[in-house]
């Protein structure tokens, strides 16, 4: 396996940093927003994401598995730990390390949709639209990249390389 550096620690720090003055911008001054952090892929984006914004954050973590969404266009994704707290009437963001098919993304807006919060919108570290089965709406999107696997920065390849601090292509030698 080779790892080959796609987006340096330093260009991920930036760009994380106008995500959040652009986020803190979009809402309401003084008005609460609540970050929902998908496990495990996004935690380093909303430990960085978060510590770049101001106190009014609250935030809360969920996980799923996306069994099956490689081979089945209808994809297939499980809830395996849900919220702690409720969503009613808050302002809620989903932050997630990856869109690739855009069917885990579907799946968590469904069900977080239909938890009645104020409103619900996603931000993204990554994208790669070539790989889009379905149109999902992401509203923050970090980095747009070609339909490589990367690896780093939380993601992973069978739980490896998560806490390396740059994004990199992993080539299966
Ligand atoms: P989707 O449902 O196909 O959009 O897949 C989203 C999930 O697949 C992400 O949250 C990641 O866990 C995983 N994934 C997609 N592409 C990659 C990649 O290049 N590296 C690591 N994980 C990926």
């Amino acid at each position: 396996m080779a790892l080959t550096t796609l987006i340096a620690p330093d260009d991920i720090q930036a760009r994380i940093r106008e995500l959040a003055a652009q986020i803190e911008a979009d809402y309401p001054a003084g008005e609460e927003i609540h970050l929902v952090c998908v496990l495990k892929g996004g935690f380093m984006f909303m430990a960085d994401l978060v510590r770049a914004m101001s106190p009014r954050v609250t935030m809360d973590f969920i996980a799923v598995s996306s069994y099956g969404k490689r081979t089945k266009s209808t994809g297939e994704v499980r809830m395996l730990k849900d919220l702690d707290t409720g969503l009613e009437g808050r302002h809620v963001i989903i932050v997630e390390d990856i869109v690739d098919t855009g069917l885990t993304l579907t799946y968590l807006q469904d069900i977080l949709r239909a938890r009645a919060p104020k409103s619900l919108r996603t931000a993204c570290l990554l994208s790669k639209p070539s790989r889009r089965e379905v149109q999902v709406a992401v509203d923050y999107t970090g980095f747009t990249i070609e339909d490589k696997f990367v690896v780093g920065y939380g993601l992973d390849y069978a739980e490896k390389y998560r806490n390396l601090d740059s994004i990199a292509v992993l080539d299966a030698e």
